[in-house]
């Protein structure tokens, strides 16, 4: 079976399929109604979530299937000490399909390790966030009318916003397109994410000023600055406050340009930008719905329900992953791996040679 771990397990022409099949669920809601009657969505959710959980319940539901799952893992034997291949081994006797959170990076990929049914990661720690891209490409490509030739401005937290590492390993696959990244140092791509575009070849400037660029970029991607992944309130606090999108920032932007956010928002966004045209962050939402119910659709559709998984692999590395929050730091029994790049496959983090 395929499972959703990062945006790269889906090649570019399933990405247009998607988008495809989520205008036409959007267009002819009864047509999907009960598509999925008799079946099951568990979504477990290790970490904090609005949006992602209850767009994946709502998918779900619309679609005719039904829900279960928890909320927190505090409600859930991950409080005892149980590993998450363990519990995903359970909730697969009970589910068709599984959409789970979890702080740590690389959960995602060591739970479809040891998954009967198809794993779709709604985030794992700062890594990735999948589903979070599929969302944010609907919107861009309702928005715009494209998903090439576009300058796409990130801001924000781009060091632990997993929503940027995906949304990049997506948009350097469509022609045309390039980046400003704008952080303070502090808070610039990890090096994993950074040799993505590199290898890609993919044109970026990096700048600390959300202004300098403002009236080049077609799309603008805010992010909050991701409190509970710093190690000290300090470190946060230093940071916090690094951008705020007002009205008056926005005057050089083209009339055409959006603003997207995976939401929620801290004070990155003044509340005085919600009623511009260009404040695509709420409809954003709506999309990441649709194209949820457009994933769960196609995961478990027989022929792509028949394909083999496609899993990172890699050779076996004698020692441990320096990334505290890597999996393999707090899974029992869970051998770290090293791709081609030296790099751990389930955080990416690159690993001594
Ligand atoms: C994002 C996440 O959880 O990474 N939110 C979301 O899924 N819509 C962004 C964030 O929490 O800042």
């Amino acid at each position: 079976m395929r499972h959703l771990l990062d945006v790269c397990d889906l090649s570019v022409k399933e990405l247009d399929e998607l988008i495809a099949l989520a205008e036409d669920i959007a267009a002819n809601k009864q047509k999907y109604a009960h598509i999925m009657d008799g079946k099951k969505l568990a979504a477990l959710f290790f970490e904090p979530s609005t949006r992602t959980r209850l767009s994946f319940e709502a998918a779900m539901l619309e679609l005719g299937g039904q829900t279960l799952g928890f909320s927190e893992a505090s409600s859930s034997s991950a409080a005892k000490g149980e590993c998450v291949r363990d519990t995903i081994r359970v909730v697969g006797g009970y589910a068709d399909i599984i959409a789970m959170r979890h702080p740590l990076e690389g959960a995602a990929l060591s739970a479809a390790m040891k998954s009967y049914v198809p794993i779709i990661n709604a985030g794992d720690g700062g890594h990735c966030h999948p589903t979070q891209t599929l969302a944010d490409l609907l919107t861009i490509h309702r928005e715009e009318g494209r998903l090439d030739h576009l300058k796409i401005g990130l801001c924000g937290d781009l060091l632990y916003g997993r929503t940027v590492h995906s949304l990049i390993n997506a948009m350097i696959r469509y022609e045309g397109v390039s980046f400003v990244l704008i952080s303070p140092r502090e808070l610039e791509l990890p090096p994993y994410a950074l040799d993505v575009l590199k290898r890609a070849g993919v044109n970026y400037v990096v700048t600390r000023s959300l202004e300098e660029f403002m009236s080049e970029l077609d799309v603008l991607y805010m992010t909050r600055v991701q409190r509970e992944r710093f190690s000290s309130i300090e470190e946060y606090e230093k940071v916090k406050d690094c951008y705020i999108l007002t009205p008056e920032k926005l005057l050089s932007a083209k009339p055409t340009m959006r603003i997207l956010h995976p939401l929620p928002r801290v004070n990155e966004i003044s509340q005085l930008v919600d009623d511009d045209k260009r404040a695509a962050y709420f409809r954003q939402t709506v999309n990441g719905k649709l194209m949820r119910m457009a994933l769960l659709v196609y995961l478990l559709r027989d022929d792509v329900r028949s394909q083999p998984a496609r899993l990172a692999s890699g050779k076996s590395y004698d020692g441990k992953c320096q990334n505290p929050k890597c999996i393999t730091n707090n899974e029992r029994e869970l051998p770290v791996l090293v791709n081609e790049q030296g790099r751990c496959i389930y955080c990416e983090h690159e690993l001594k040679m």
